[in-house]
C-alpha cells in the first residue's frame, strides 16, 4: 500500500520556502506606484522662489537679439528687459540677475562704463524697480564686459592687478546700489573684494544691500556661450590666475570661508552640474544660503541635444534642476528660470 501524504502537507514546505524568499517587509516600490504617492514622498521640490533669471541688458530701444549659442536667450535693451522681467514675473519668477553690455566704443582699459549711472545695468535696475517693484534685482559686478581687453580687472602687462581692481569693483557695486539693486553679485574672483564692497556699501549707507558672492567660481569651459552673449572673452590669456582650478574642493571651502568672513550674505558655486560635490560640501559646512549657477554652457548643451531630438528637454531640465537642489543649493541661477517656474507651479 502506498501512502501519499495529504495534499496540504505536500505543498507546505515549498510554499514556506517561497514565502520566505518573497516575504519582503520593505518594498520600496510601494512608494512609486502612482503619481500621488511619488509626489507625497518626494524629498526635493523645485520652487519658483528659488530661481534667479539672468538677463543681458544692452544699449538701444526695442532690441531683442537672440544669442546664437543660447537659443531662447536674448540681448535686451532696457525697455525689452523690463518686458521680459514682467513676463517672467507672470511665470512665477521672483528674482533677476542683470549683466550689462556697453557699446564697444564705451569700453576702455579700466572699464569706466561699469559705474556709469546711465549705463544699461543701472538704467535697467531703475526701470525694473519702477515697473515691477516686487521683483528682486541682483546685479553682476565685474569688469570683463566693460574692459577693452575683456579681463575681469585692471591689467598691467599680462597680469590682472588685484588691489586696483578691488577698488573699481567697490565703486561699481555702489553705483548699482544707487540705482536700486537689492543684491550685488561680484563674479570676478579677486581676493578681498567682498570686504571692500561691504565697506563701500556701508560707507554709502547701503547697509541693507546684500552681497551674493561668486565664492567658488571655477575656470570652466562652460562659460563659452556667455562670452558670446556678453562679448566678454579675454583678448589675450585666460582667467586661470583668478578663477579656481576644477580639480580643487578644499580650496573652495577656504574661498567660501573668506567671503563669509568679509561679509557675504549668500555664497555661490559655479558652474553647477559638474560641481555638485562642491555645492554639497559648502552647504553642509557653512549652512549659509547657497546658490548654484547653471551656466551658459550647461544650458547650451541641453538645448543642442534637445534640438537634435536626442533627449527630452523638459525632463532633462527638471532632472538637472532637481539634482542641483538635491545637492544642497537653496538658490538656482538658470536661463531656464521661466520654464522651470512654470513647471514648478
Ligand atoms: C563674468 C561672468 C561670467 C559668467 C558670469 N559672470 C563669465 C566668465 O567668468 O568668463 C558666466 C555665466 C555663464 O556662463 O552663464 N565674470
Ligand atoms: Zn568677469
Amino acid at each position: 500500500m502506498t501512502t501519499t501524504a495529504p495534499p496540504s502537507a505536500e505543498s507546505a514546505a515549498p510554499r514556506a520556502a517561497r514565502r520566505e524568499m518573497l516575504d519582503l517587509r520593505q518594498r520600496p516600490r510601494r512608494l512609486r506606484r502612482s503619481a500621488a504617492i511619488r509626489d507625497l514622498v518626494r524629498e526635493t521640490r523645485l520652487s519658483p522662489a528659488a530661481l534667479v533669471y539672468p538677463l543681458f541688458v544692452c544699449e538701444g530701444e526695442g532690441v531683442r537679439r537672440e544669442v546664437p549659442s543660447m537659443p531662447g536667450v536674448h540681448q535686451l535693451s532696457v525697455d525689452e528687459a523690463v518686458r521680459e522681467t514682467a513676463a517672467a514675473a507672470r511665470d512665477g519668477v521672483r528674482s533677476v540677475l542683470l549683466f550689462g553690455l556697453p557699446r564697444n566704443e564705451d569700453k576702455d582699459a579700466v572699464g569706466s562704463a561699469a559705474d556709469d549711472a546711465a549705463a544699461p545695468v543701472q538704467s535697467a535696475v531703475r526701470a525694473i524697480k519702477q515697473e515691477a517693484p516686487g521683483m528682486l534685482v541682483v546685479t553682476d559686478v565685474c569688469l570683463c564686459e566693460y574692459t577693452s581687453h575683456g579681463h575681469c580687472g585692471i591689467v598691467d602687462g599680462d597680469v590682472i592687478v588685484n588691489d586696483a581692481t578691488v577698488g573699481r569693483l567697490a565703486r561699481v557695486a555702489v553705483s548699482h546700489a544707487e540705482a536700486g539693486a537689492d543684491v550685488v553679485a561680484p563674479s570676478d574672483m579677486m581676493d578681498g573684494r567682498v570686504g571692500a564692497i561691504r565697506e563701500a556699501l556701508d560707507d554709502a549707507r547701503f547697509e541693507d544691500v546684500a552681497i551674493m558672492t561668486y565664492a567658488a567660481k571655477y575656470c570652466s569651459a562652460y562659460y563659452g556661450p556667455f562670452r558670446d552673449a556678453a562679448d566678454s572673452a579675454p583678448a589675450f590669456g585666460d582667467r586661470r590666475t583668478h578663477q579656481m582650478d576644477p580639480a580643487n574642493v578644499e580650496e573652495a571651502l577656504r574661498e567660501v570661508a573668506l567671503d563669509i568672513e568679509e561679509g557675504a550674505d549668500i555664497v555661490m558655486v559655479k558652474p553647477a552640474l559638474h560641481y555638485l560635490d562642491v555645492i554639497a560640501r559648502v552647504k553642509e559646512e557653512f549652512g549659509y544660503p547657497t546658490a548654484a549657477y547653471h551656466v551658459s554652457g550647461e544650458y547650451a548643451m541641453l538645448k543642442a541635444a534637445a534640438r537634435n531630438g536626442w533627449l527630452d528637454e523638459d525632463r532633462a531640465m527638471r532632472e538637472v534642476l532637481t539634482a542641483i537642489t538635491r545637492a544642497g543649493a537653496d538658490i538656482v541661477i538658470t536661463y531656464y528660470a521661466r520654464e522651470a517656474a512654470r513647471m514648478a507651479r
